[in-house]
């Protein structure tokens, strides 16, 4: 089924690119990820009713809503290009008109990622390409600081990770690389899932 096609049967609209303006080199344009990689994904990795997922830079909301329709778990979105935003809040209405069974809440937040207090339940943390890699390590500053004040296991899940990415997570982190799903028949090696996970054990070990 097309983008558009599954788009629809979620009542959103997600397809599409939007740049920022010219001169902004930290923080990247949109594009959602493609559901052929996230069916992939979801094959292999499982969410229970226990997890929250937060999508940083979540631009029109797509991971959140097939998320949220797949597994009923609350998701969280945080953009901040304030268009984009503004089109996931109209995804977000014409999609709860559907979705109504779902207790579980789905919200979007505009603001800068590097800058959201994480929640002490939240626990998956999501991103496809959404900045450089300083932003990128101010989130995961932010996610091992939240982590060490309430002690609970965590995952990244990594779609198109770059060197960047994967090089700051092996020397300068905690988090254990636990599982890599490929997308069949793409021809750029970064179109990939990478999850890292950071255990509760490890992290009681790390505080004493
Ligand atoms: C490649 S898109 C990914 C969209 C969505 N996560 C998905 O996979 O379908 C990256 C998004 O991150 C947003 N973004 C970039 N820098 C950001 C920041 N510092 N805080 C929040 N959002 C940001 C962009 O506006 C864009 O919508």
């Amino acid at each position: 089924m097309g983008e558009r096609k599954l788009d629809r049967s979620l009542s959103i609209r997600t397809v599409g690119i939007r740049e920022w303006g010219f001169g902004e080199v930290h923080y990247n344009r949109y594009e959602a990820t493609p559901y052929t990689a996230l069916d992939k994904l979801f094959e292999r990795y499982r969410l229970d009713k226990s997890d929250s997922v937060v999508d940083f830079g979540c631009g029109r909301g797509r991971v959140a809503f097939y998320i949220h329709n797949r597994f009923h778990v609350p998701v969280t979105g945080i953009e901040a290009n304030d268009k984009t935003y503004e089109e996931a809040l109209s995804n977000i209405e014409t999609y709860r008109l559907r979705a109504k069974h779902i207790r579980a809440p789905i919200e979007f937040k505009y603001g800068l990622a590097e800058h959201y207090e994480i929640q002490p339940e939240e626990n998956k943390f999501y991103f496809f390409n959404p900045f450089s890699i300083k932003i990128f390590r101010q989130v995961v500053n932010n996610i091992l600081e939240s982590v060490k004040e309430n002690p609970r296991t965590v995952d990244l899940i990594i779609y198109y990770p770059t060197a960047q990415y994967k090089q700051f997570l092996k020397k300068d982190t905690p988090f254990q690389l636990i599982n890599k799903v490929k997308i069949p028949g793409t021809i750029d090696r970064r179109e990939k899932f990478l999850i890292y996970r950071l255990r509760q054990e490890d992290i009681e070990l790390e505080i004493g």
